[in-house]
């Protein structure tokens, strides 16, 4: 093991929901509402069921109120849109997510451009991508690469001035992730399958983060020393004897010779991200009922 500080994403997380619940406690007592979010599952995928149930779990334990909406995978988008167009006017619903995928019959971008955007905590609407990237207005922050900046900000105090490379330019990770850094002052370089020099660019990094979907690409010699490294990858891979495990995009054993201080995976950036979808939920109430929202 190398001598990076290893960012503890599931303690991060822990005491991120701590502070969540105490936001939700104290809008009970003074404001006198509880913020709700519901999860619209379609179908039944496994995976799907996995990660809403976590999100119910998670939702219900921070003292939210949690709700599900579950429909069949033959549900017509003129269905699932109707359900969407009724959470929206439904003032007990804060934050609505839809769980991706969606079955083929459905139109996502449809159905996401449909949602409020005061009540999309996921922040995929159109109107959330725009206010973030034109630091306008209050965005909400899609919850991977919100969480990833928490971690960041925590570790490095001020951001500002420094190399940040992102690999990967999804619109769920990567791009949201180079306007976040943007917005904290950073000089971006936003690289993808077509980057040339991969190895060049990543070496520029004070922070380089990994979203790629590529188990260990990022080698140990690709890492500045010191650099700080957010692997958002999650990749399941053989691991003998007929198992498996989970690994990130970037070879963490070698970048973690090198590097000042490195995400795990698991444990790393995973635990945040529903975190972040409750620090969302929470942020979208108060701005729904105009009380002051808390400081995550
Ligand atoms: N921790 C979490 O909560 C969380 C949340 C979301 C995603 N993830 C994980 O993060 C990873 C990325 O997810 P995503 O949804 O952003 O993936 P995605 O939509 O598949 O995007 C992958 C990006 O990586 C780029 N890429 C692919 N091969 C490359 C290569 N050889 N060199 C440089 N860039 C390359 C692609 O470039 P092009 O655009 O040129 O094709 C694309 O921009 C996945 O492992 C996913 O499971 C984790």
């Amino acid at each position: 093991m190398g001598s990076a500080k290893i960012i503890d994403g599931k303690a991060f997380a822990a005491g991120l929901r701590e502070r969540i619940a105490g936001a939700v406690s104290r809008l009970q007592a003074d404001h006198g509402f509880v913020p709700g979010l519901t999860v619209v599952l379609v179908g039944e995928n496994p995976a799907s069921q996995v990660y809403v149930r976590n999100k119910a779990k998670q939702t219900a334990e921070t003292g939210m109120r949690s709700t599900k909406e579950e429909l069949p995978a033959e549900t017509s988008q003129e269905d699932l849109l109707a359900l969407i167009a009724k959470l929206n006017a439904d003032p007990e619903v804060n934050g609505i997510l839809v769980q991706l995928p969606l079955p083929e019959q459905i139109d996502s971008n449809a159905v996401l451009a449909a949602i409020d955007p005061a009540k999309d905590v996921d922040g995929f609407h159109v109107v959330n991508v725009g206010l973030l990237s034109t630091g306008s207005g209050q965005p909400l922050v899609p919850c991977t690469p919100l969480g990833c900046l928490m971690m960041l900000k925590d570790q490095l105090g001020d951001l500002s001035g420094a190399e940040a490379v992102i690999v990967g330019r999804s619109n769920i990770v990567g791009k949201p992730m180079a306007q976040l850094l943007l917005g904290q002052n950073c000089t971006v370089t936003l690289a993808h399958s077509r980057t040339r020099d991969l190895p060049d660019v990543c070496r520029r990094a004070d922070i380089l983060v990994a979203a790629v979907g590529r188990p260990e690409m990022i080698q140990g010699d690709w890492v500045k020393p010191g650099a700080t490294v957010i692997d958002v990858g999650i990749n399941r891979v053989e691991a003998g004897e007929g198992k498996t495990k989970l690994v990130g995009d970037v070879d963490f054993a070698a970048a973690a010779e090198v590097a000042g201080a490195i995400t795990p995976v698991p444990g790393g950036v995973g635990p945040m991200t529903i975190a972040c979808l409750l620090a969302n939920s929470v942020t979208a109430a108060c701005r729904q009922r105009g009380v002051p929202e808390p400081e995550f």
